[in-house]
């Protein structure tokens, strides 16, 4: 047997022509929804996935405010420049694009956003309301792995779903997120201080890995016709490449692949839902600000 490969970048360009549907419609109102994506230094992979979402925002006919800094920016003038995205009403939407320099307080930095702004949904704000169930922006990568499902129509109601991995960005929103009654599945979180992950991790009927390092998810981890969702981003060097590198995820993939039911590739599987659902978070802010939802 063999994995069904979840083609990510084609649902992700569906969600995106649906968001850029209503943009027009939105448009025709009068209302330009628009995106600040401020970005700190030279990270490559950031510059990249920067790079992403502003190719991806003039697609969908949004406004792009982005602003470059330099490495060097002091955390003040960094939080002087939000304070004034936050003022601006022709700005719905701030994003700071993770991780920042180590001479800046990421803490201030997420808690300097309006939260009705807060399109990544990282706010304690948003945390919070998702947590409880009320209105809140879902933050992205999370937000786009239950898409995901939805849109492949796997069943989740009921089923085992394991995340690998506890970050504030995807473990821990992911959790809430397939615990709510709309998705309906039992949660077990594994991490670093988990023993016997494997045990668990075998239980899973849906396995996210999401540990952010190669390899963390072998075969000998994984149920016979689970569904298996690669979260993972991880450059590995790779002197055939132009790049000197090549991405893989946290999945031994070709291996995974042989027995899970479905699988999503790296790239091209859960990175292309992350900035759709993007897009799809400054629509609502934009239509949120304009008394439309
Ligand atoms: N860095 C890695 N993922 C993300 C994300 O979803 N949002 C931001 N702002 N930074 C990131």
């Amino acid at each position: 047997m063999s994995a069904t490969i979840i083609d990510g970048k084609a649902i992700a360009q569906e969600v995106r022509s649906e968001v850029a549907q209503k943009v027009t419609e939105l448009k025709a109102k009068g209302i330009n929804p628009c995106l600040a994506v401020i970005l700190v230094g030279e990270n490559p992979a950031s510059v990249s996935y920067v790079t992403g979402k502003q190719k991806a925002l003039a697609e969908a006919g949004m406004t792009d405010r982005s602003v470059h800094l330099p490495e060097n920016t002091t955390e003040e003038d960094l939080l002087k420049l939000i304070d004034e995205l936050n003022k601006d009403k022709s700005v719905n939407g701030i994003l700071v694009q993770l991780p920042l320099p180590k001479h800046i307080n990421e803490d201030r930095v997420i808690m300097a956003i309006n939260p009705e702004k807060d399109v990544d949904g990282f706010h304690p704000v948003n945390v919070g309301n998702l947590m409880i169930g009320r209105k809140a922006f879902l933050p992205c990568t999370p937000h786009g792995v239950v898409v995901l499902l939805e849109k492949m129509k796997i069943e989740t109601s009921g089923k085992h779903c394991v995340i690998v991995g506890r970050s504030n960005i995807v473990g821990k929103p992911l959790a809430i997120l397939m615990s709510s009654r709309k998705v309906n599945s039992t949660v077990t979180i594994c991490h670093t201080g988990t023993k016997n992950m494997a045990e668990i991790t075998k239980q899973a009927d849906i396995l996210v890995a999401a540990a952010g390092h190669p390899s963390t998810i072998t075969k000998d981890m994984v149920k016979p016709g689970a569904v298996v969702i690669d979260v993972g981003v991880n450059r590995i060097p790779d002197s055939t490449k132009k790049s000197g590198f090549r991405l893989v995820g946290d999945c031994d993939y070709d291996e995974v692949a042989e027995i899970a039911s479905y699988i999503t590739p790296v790239p091209g599987g859960v990175g292309p839902m992350t900035i759709a659902m993007l897009m799809f978070n400054t629509l609502e802010a934009a239509m949120n600000q304009n008394g439309l939802n």
